[in-house]
């Protein structure tokens, strides 16, 4: 009797992770070896290459496998390396991975900040593998898109094989079993998105669920939406459009800026008597005088005492206690509370200031932390060229080409609200904010100061400058603050 002959598949290509151009870019080679990117009206100059490299830039639209340029062995190699870096760094630069390059796309990435490069972790057959919980998918235009705030690229799913495999790990699979899919696109996909902390291992050892496991407790501490609103709404962890770009100003008309009246009954109160004390007249002074004030007298900056009296009279905490409830009504756990000259929902106070300093007499430049306990500023060691950054983000932020005297960046330490409030613990923060900025405004019109709220910061770049992760403790907001420059006085 003939032995049956065992069924055998065709083993499958690994799939290949290439690097291309974003469907936007254009590459021009000036006649002098300069490549020039062309995108959505702007340009940059990436460098001047010898001709052996810039003949290969078509296959940059079609797309170079990753590791065609690794390797040294090609003399133009490393060129074409150094711009394939130069085009990630300015987000003109996706990543393919397929089978071939003809083959369907099977997934491409696209870098959303400027240092990301794709990794595949090695993963060992013991590893189990979940989904986390800040990932999602959705629909964007006509693309599938796998996304999650803690990831530093984004994933367009384009084979709907791979989007069921995802779902999959809505619980947690053991590597050995995903091996056993035909797609070994799957197995290079799970490890860049373990990069990406997309998927992340999850420790048999932990007793306390899927939540515990995936990160520490600040990110236990986190709503999913509240994490997405955070890293979505400021700048640095995403390449969408981002502040005044009027996406809608040629489809839909702007609203007016006063409401149109309710048909009602009218009741004037332009005519009714007026009982001011003192007090509510120097009040409603300040409220009438207050203004942006976005460009500074660098002659006569603020002075440290002038910087005292603000921080103590807006930030400085006036008293702290221990109790269960922080008003009347509330119960719970005992905590420690304070009292400061702004309001703060639930007494949580998360907010802190760090001080960008320019110029301040009495001050040296630097970066610093008000301890709002102590009344001190205490000094912080960061990079030159990342405090210039900070600062000159906020002078482009106000549209002035000088950097503010101090910029005053609001930081939340998001668990000290989170750790109490579900579902509104983020837009609590927001709202603290919206209280802090208008004290600010008050105190800097009530001492002749000039002040601005600003409205986008880089909470990646903040991360680095205080060496903390983007969601233990994160900017929120900022003012700018110093001696109003005469501009700022004719206005
Ligand atoms: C939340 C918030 C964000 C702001 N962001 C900016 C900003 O990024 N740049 C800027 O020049 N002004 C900013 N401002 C100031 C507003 O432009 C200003 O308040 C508004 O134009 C009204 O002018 P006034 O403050 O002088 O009354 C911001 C104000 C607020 C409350």
């Amino acid at each position: 009797m003939r032995a049956a002959r065992r069924k055998t598949s065709r083993p499958v290509a690994p799939a290949t992770l290439s690097a291309r151009l974003g469907a936007h870019v254009a590459l021009k080679v000036e006649p002098n070896g300069e490549v020039v990117a062309h995108f959505y009206g702007h340009s940059v100059t990436l460098g001047k290459f010898s001709a052996a490299a810039a003949h290969r830039i078509d296959e940059l639209r079609a797309g170079l496998p990753l590791r065609d340029f690794a390797s040294p062995r090609r003399a133009t190699n490393q060129e074409i390396s150094r711009l394939v870096r130069r085009l990630a760094t300015h987000g003109l630069l996706e990543f393919r991975l397929g089978h071939s390059r003809r083959g369907a796309d099977k997934v491409i990435i696209e870098p959303q900040v400027p240092d990301y490069w794709p990794q595949t972790p090695r993963l060992a057959a013991t590893d189990t593998l979940a989904l986390s919980r800040f990932a999602y998918m959705r629909r964007r235009g006509s693309d599938l898109v796998l996304e999650s705030p803690r990831s530093r690229a984004l994933f367009r799913i384009c084979d709907a094989k791979l989007a069921s495999m995802l779902a999959m790990l809505v619980t947690p699979q053991p590597l050995k079993k995903l091996r056993q899919q035909r797609d070994t696109a799957g197995i290079e996909l799970f490890a860049l998105l373990v990069d990406c902390q997309i998927l992340f291992k999850v420790d048999a050892v932990h007793g306390g669920g899927l939540r515990p496991s995936e990160g520490n407790d600040s990110l236990v501490l986190w709503d999913f939406h509240d994490l997405l609103f955070h890293a979505r709404s400021t700048e640095g962890r995403h390449a969408n459009p981002l502040g005044g770009v009027y996406p809608y100003a040629t489809s839909i008309a702007p609203l007016p800026a006063l409401r149109p009246r309710w048909a009602g009954i009218t009741i004037d109160l332009g005519n009714l008597p007026t009982t001011d004390t003192d007090s509510v007249r120097s009040t409603a002074k300040i409220l009438r005088e207050r203004r942006s004030v976005r460009s500074f007298d660098d002659r006569t900056p603020i002075t440290l005492t002038e910087l005292s009296r603000f921080l103590e009279s807006t930030a400085r905490v006036r008293s702290q206690w221990t109790a269960a409830f922080a008003s009347p009504g509330e119960g719970g756990p005992p905590m420690t509370y304070t009292a400061r000259p702004y309001p703060s929902g639930g007494s949580s106070y998360p907010l802190e200031l760090y001080l960008s300093v320019d110029k301040c007499d009495g001050l040296d430049r630097g970066f610093y932390f008000y301890d709002a306990g102590e009344h001190v500023l205490v000094s912080i060691d960061v990079r030159a060229t990342e405090l210039e950054a900070l600062l000159k983000s906020a002078a482009f932020a106000m549209g002035e080409s000088g950097v503010p005297q101090i910029l005053i960046t609001i930081a939340a330490r998001f668990g000290r609200v989170s750790w109490k409030y579900s579902s509104i613990a983020y837009s609590l923060i927001l709202k603290d904010v919206g209280a802090l900025t208008q004290t600010f405004y008050l105190m800097a019109t009530a001492m002749g100061l000039g002040g601005c709220a600003i409205g986008s910061i880089n909470i990646d770049l903040f991360a680095r400058m205080i060496g903390t992760d983007f969601f233990v403790e994160g900017p929120v907001g900022q003012f700018a603050i110093g001696r109003a420059g005469p501009s700022a006085a004719s206005r």
